[in-house]
């Protein structure tokens, strides 16, 4: 599994996601309930920036149609999406948020 650096922890706000491009891979990193996330950023949906949308324990909710997705699984828990959308694996060093963009978790 190789980690490639998304960004800096100290660039993240608590609840608002941060768009970023990991080998050609957009996604969004989220720091809220005491963790920092990373998942896809585009709604299983349509071809939508979940980075947009709000957060709210530990879900990430998209803008257009508000299907809401846990951070954790990437699992949507209100229609209309009803496929998941991938979530990666997460480490921190020092200031460093490193995301694995090859395997999803
Ligand atoms: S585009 Fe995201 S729920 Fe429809």
């Amino acid at each position: 599994m190789s980690f490639v650096r998304a960004c800096g922890l100290s660039e993240l706000e608590e609840d608002t996601p941060k768009r970023v491009e990991l080998d050609g891979t957009p996604v969004s990193i989220v720091q809220t309930c005491g963790e920092v996330f990373a998942i896809n950023d585009i709604c299983s949906h349509a071809n939508v920036s979940l980075s947009e949308g709000e957060v709210d324990d530990c879900h990430i909710e998209c803008w257009l149609h508000g299907s809401r997705f846990d951070l954790r699984s990437g699992k949507p828990d209100a229609l209309p999406a009803t496929r998941p959308v991938p979530v990666y694996p997460v480490k921190i060093e020092g200031d460093d948020v490193l995301v694995s963009v090859t395997q999803e978790s």
